[in-house]
């Protein structure tokens, strides 16, 4: 991590005794307060951010600053039609509006399995507006389905509940389709059709892989496969339902920093 001027930054991260900690804690404020730039204030402040989350989130990597997706407006404006608490999703939010730019000219049509209250699914119909894709949007909206030992003990059935309405109201001006339904079955509501871009993002691994298996053989050549819950440690039955799936298959997973796992379809 920059600072300036330059501090010992590995010692102040891996100090451990209390009272040091404080001292550098006290020592990074008072520079952050009284800093003469921006600049200066920033890394200071990314510093206080690093240490603070040493000790409140253990684990957690504060990474760099001065991206400029940060200040994209006109992501920036899709994110605050979303509501604030996407913020913390932003990333993923963003990687996944840019892979749309992937698919955008290809044939097929689009999908998302695991719907919540539909901010991805706005993203995708946003983007794509225009391009004659059909967007569906397919849930229980009874929220997960029972985890199984696969899953680890972090979900419990009926988790991330949400109201079909919401959905309905959010995507109904793009025309998408709501598939309400427990997936697999859900499945076979929808029309046979191609696909071009497919989210999975149902966190659970017997969704997941009944999802890789409807939709991955109706991909079009190039189209994109992303599975949100792929990097989480929350989500261990998605990773090896997407592993397992895969391992089959010539194209590559990509784990992307953002934790999403992302596949084009050869
Ligand atoms: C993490 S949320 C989806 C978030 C959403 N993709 C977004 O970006 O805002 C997971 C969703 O998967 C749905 N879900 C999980 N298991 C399911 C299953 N077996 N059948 C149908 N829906 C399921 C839940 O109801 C929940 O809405």
């Amino acid at each position: 991590m920059l600072l300036w001027p330059p501090v010992n930054v590995r010692s102040v991260l891996s100090a451990n005794a209390r009272g040091r900690r404080a001292r550098d804690f006290a020592y990074l404020l008072r520079r952050w307060k009284t800093a003469p730039s921006e600049r200066e204030r920033r890394h200071a402040g990314l510093t206080l951010l690093g240490l603070a989350a040493e000790v409140l989130v253990p684990g957690y990597i504060v990474t760099e600053d001065l991206k400029r997706w940060f200040e994209d407006n006109s992501f920036l404006e899709d994110l605050r039609q979303l509501g604030d608490e996407d913020r913390r999703s932003a990333d993923r939010k963003f990687l996944l509006r840019e892979l749309l730019k992937l698919v955008a000219n290809l044939p097929g049509d689009t999908a998302e399995a695991g719907v919540f209250e539909g901010a991805s699914s706005w993203l995708i119909c946003d983007f794509l507006g225009g391009t004659g894709k059909t967007h569906y949007a397919i849930d229980s909206f009874e929220g997960l389905s029972s985890p199984t030992p696969i899953d680890g003990s972090y979900w419990r059935a009926g988790d991330l509940a949400s109201s079909e309405r919401i959905v309905h109201s959010r995507l109904e001006p793009f025309g998408a389709v709501l598939c309400k339904g427990w997936i697999p079955e859900a499945f076979t509501h929808l029309p046979e059709t191609q696909f071009c871009f497919v989210h999975i993002d149902v966190d659970l691994y017997q969704p997941t892989l009944d999802s890789m298996e409807y939709f991955y053989p109706r991909m079009v050549t190039g189209g994109v496969v992303v599975c949100d819950d792929f990097g989480f440690t929350s989500c261990p039955g998605a990773r090896q339902a997407v592993t397992e799936y895969m391992q089959r298959r010539p194209e590559p997973v990509l784990h992307h920093p953002t934790g999403q796992g992302i596949v084009v379809k050869r």
